[in-house]
């Protein structure tokens, strides 16, 4: 038996993949969700379909990096199989807030949830996964300027992640939508940089990709949008040809499901790594975010924001 957390796995595209890996009767399922309600509502509705399945819940807000250590500290203690995934998949943007909003940690939350906290669970997770180890970042084409209209209109910035994380910079007038794949950016960048330090430090058998869904309509996504604005994405979204013009793809819950939980469970990924995968298709991801040495400083920057020390930082 293999466990695996999955952030944000109460809903969304989180859930249909924690549904798809519970279907495999080598892997405890850990759903780690910022509501205990919600957790174990998923939790039940994942047994009425794999009666069998390995699942539980662990809590965790990826908005207080206090959460995110009690979550890592938590799991140690459960007498789980030992840890050989990680799927870093909660994320969105609060399209209702009027002006940037900022966590407890002081920390713009675009940029805490889509990008640090994960920067900071995997920091404290890594070296605690057992080889052959999967970690997967989920994104989002948006992080590619090149790749849709949206990512040109709203194009993501590479800066200081210390002004990205106090929304000031470069930082402080820029739109949701460019913040959130300026994020997702970030989170890829040190994706690739966990790889290299793997690589580096000749650990074999562990491997760290990016995913992108394309567009996912029935998730919760957009359902913090204000009714008016919701109702026109919600329309504008489920347009195969809107969504086609616009230079993405959609995909139904079950497929993003395949395509995420696949890269986890499938023999066919074994050994693959520092790659980023749209749907069921590898791509490059954009130049910037392959951009090793600006990768190296966000991860230096991150590791400073996240306080995570180098012994924290469990490499082994
Ligand atoms: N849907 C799409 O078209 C699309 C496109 C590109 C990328 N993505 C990415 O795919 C991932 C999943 O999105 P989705 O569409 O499935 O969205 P969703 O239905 O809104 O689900 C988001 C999940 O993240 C959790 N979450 C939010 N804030 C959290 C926090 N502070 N701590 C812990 N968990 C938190 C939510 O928990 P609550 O239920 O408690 O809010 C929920 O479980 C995200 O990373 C998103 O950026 C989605």
């Amino acid at each position: 038996m293999k466990t695996v957390v999955i952030t944000g796995a109460n809903a969304g595209i989180g859930f249909a993949t924690a549904k798809y890996i519970a279907g495999h009767s080598d892997w405890q399922v850990v759903l780690a969700c910022r509501s205990s309600a919600k957790a174990e509502a998923a939790l039940e509705e994942i047994r009425k379909i794999h009666p069998q399945a390995s699942v539980s819940t662990l809590p965790l807000d990826l908005l207080s990096l206090q959460s995110i250590r009690d979550f890592a500290a938590s799991l140690e203690k459960q007498e789980l199989p030992p840890l050989h995934g990680l799927v870093l998949n909660a994320g969105g943007i609060n399209m209702k807030a009027k002006s940037l909003e900022f966590s407890k940690d002081s920390f713009e939350h675009i940029f805490q949830l889509n990008f640090l906290g994960h920067f900071a669970l995997t920091s404290l997770l890594v070296g605690k996964m057992l080889a052959p180890a999967r970690i997967v970042f989920v994104s989002s084409d948006l992080h590619d300027p090149a790749a849709t209209k949206m990512g040109k209109i709203a194009s993501p910035k590479f800066g200081a992640a210390e002004d990205a994380a106090y929304g000031r910079g470069i930082f402080a007038k820029m739109s949701p939508m460019a913040r959130y794949g300026t994020a997702k950016m970030f989170a890829m960048m040190c994706a690739l940089e966990l790889d290299r330090r793997l690589t580096g430090q000749g650990i074999k058998g562990n491997t760290v990709n990016s995913w992108s869904p394309g567009v996912v309509p029935t998730t919760e996504f957009s359902n913090e949008a204000p009714p008016l604005r919701r109702k026109i994405m919600k329309f504008a979204l489920t347009s195969t040809p809107f969504v086609r013009f616009m230079g993405s793809h959609l995909s139904t819950e079950d497929e993003a499901a395949r395509g995420l939980g696949g890269l986890v469970t499938d023999a066919k990924f074994e050994g693959i790594s520092g790659r980023y995968f749209d749907g069921f298709k590898e791509i490059l991801s954009s130049a910037e975010s392959r951009d090793a040495t600006k990768a190296r400083t966000v991860w230096q920057q991150a590791k400073g924001l996240a306080k995570i020390t180098d012994e924290a930082l469990a490499l082994p």
